[in-house]
């Protein structure tokens, strides 16, 4: 496989073999027409289900003065009442699923960062349709039966792990299961089975580089050709970063737990524009943050999602908090693509009246010479105003003046491009955190 270095920083030279018919879902032969007919469907059903199965819906369509029958188009669901992480919190553990508990079959959990966690729960069913829509992923990815899959997501009770293993399973792959952690005997066991395929957050990826290189191993010349990267934001730079260092395609797979898990979205590695949707199973809107209204497709908002088959847990407009816009289809007509991912409205730091996102942040570091792809954001309020710094690793070997320049870069960079004055502290190789599974770039050290 060859790497291109040509063209702008923020387009991939490189694309993969488009996937045979044969290896396509029916679902992803289906013209729009027919597709939206099915979602239709599918939606009246799970409305259905959940008024009549979930106290909380139940409470909430009433109050809302909305029933199941006044779903008569897609359009109509804008008429039903959003779902919140809040809701799920409110229910915990088991009080929003759909079914009696013997039909339950798995239960994960997120962790979130305050209170008690969400839970979610599967049946059989569920479980089934999840790894078909993992597998379906694998394969826009550029996986085919017969390819080892090494899993870094996490196992437990979040969903990446177990998500990514049923998928590869379903996918016909055979499934490498190494969880999170003990980076060193990953990189030794990639070498020794050699798979063509990791699933991993891109932040974990990125440390797994680093123990190769500590190995003495050559990245370029691993068994790998596809990294399938998601669970957490991450940018065109850090997918350049990525492809030129490992020699693979590095796509994008999106989803959460509340809406199932992984497989929610993929993008496809013969176009690497976006991450199609499996509107077969998952209903996206996006939405006006503040004002709720839906926005037409191509303008940016909060993505909602209702799920259009699940059993334990229909959810219904749930909000994702995560930001993106709708897009027609490219690879996969029928559905419609999301822009990538690089932000969440609760990611997002108000500094002194500046939005800023830390994806925008590591766009700027990521192509910046003689620093890694390594950074954290602090935050702090040393007298009445916020303070942001960012520190950045320097790459080996980097000279101080090559620090000092890149330094000025970054805040150059962070001024002009966000409109913001920030601190650049570059430390020392192999100094910052590194990532076990998903990362936490913010430090807010405001209220400490
Ligand atoms: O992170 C599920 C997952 C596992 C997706 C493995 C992909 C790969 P949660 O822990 O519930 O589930 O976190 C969901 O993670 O709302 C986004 O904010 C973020 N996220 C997930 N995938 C992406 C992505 C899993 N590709 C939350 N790009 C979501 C950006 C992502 N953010």
């Amino acid at each position: 496989m060859s790497s291109s270095t040509e063209g702008p920083a923020v387009t991939t030279a490189r694309r993969g073999e488009p996937l045979p018919d044969e290896l396509r879902d029916e679902a992803e032969r289906m013209s729009r027409e027919d597709l939206r007919a099915l979602q239709l469907r599918r939606l009246r059903t799970t409305l259905r289900h959940a008024y009549d199965n979930v106290e909380l819906y139940r409470k909430k369509f009433d109050e809302a003065g909305v029933a199941p029958e006044d779903c008569r188009a897609l359009e109509d669901l804008a008429r039903f009442p959003f779902t919140t992480k809040a809701d799920l919190r409110e229910t915990y553990p088991f009080g929003m699923f759909a079914v009696p508990m013997d039909q339950v079959r798995r239960v994960h959990a997120s962790s979130g960062t305050t209170g008690r966690p969400t839970v979610v729960g599967y049946t059989e069913n569920d479980i089934s349709l999840w790894a078909d829509v993992v597998a379906r992923s694998i394969r826009a990815a550029g996986g085919r039966p017969g390819h080892k899959v090494h899993i870094s997501y996490g196992y437990g009770l979040f969903t990446g792990g177990l998500g990514a293993h049923y998928g590869a399973e379903r996918a016909g792959c055979t499934v490498i299961p190494a969880s999170g952690g003990m980076t060193a005997r990953q990189v030794q066991i990639i070498q020794d089975f050699e798979p063509e395929i990791i699933m991993v957050t891109p932040s974990y990826m990125l440390t797994l580089l680093d123990e190769f290189e500590r190995q003495g191993v050559d990245r370029r010349s691993t068994s790998l050709r596809v990294g399938i990267f998601g669970a957490e934001p991450w940018t065109e730079e850090m997918r350049r970063e990525i492809e030129e260092r490992m020699d693979i395609h590095a796509v994008d797979i999106y989803g959460l737990s509340e809406v199932i898990g992984p497989g929610v979205a993929q993008e496809c590695v013969e176009t690497k524009d976006g991450l199609h949707v499996w509107e077969d199973h998952f209903y996206p809107e996006v939405v006006d943050p503040l004002l709720d209204g839906v926005m037409p497709e191509g303008e940016g908002g909060e993505l909602v999602f209702t799920s259009l088959t699940k059993e334990a847990l229909p959810i219904i407009r749930y909000r994702t908090r995560d930001l993106t816009r709708l897009l027609p289809g490219t690879a996969r007509p029928a559905f419609r693509r999301i822009e990538k991912i690089t932000g969440r409205s609760d990611d997002m730091i108000i500094l002194r009246g500046v939005n800023v996102f830390p994806s925008q942040i590591e766009e700027i570091v990521l192509r910046t010479p003689s620093v890694a792809p390594h950074f954290q954001i602090q935050l702090s309020r040393p007298g009445r105003m916020d303070h942001m710094t960012v520190r950045v690793e320097a790459r080996q070997g980097a000279t101080p003046e090559q620090r000092e320049a890149a330094a000025e870069a970054i805040a150059k960079g962070v001024k002009d491009g966000v409109g913001v004055s920030v601190e650049v502290v570059i430390v020392d190789p192999e100094t910052l955190e590194r990532s076990l599974g998903k990362l936490r770039r913010v430090k807010d050290l405001r209220g400490v």
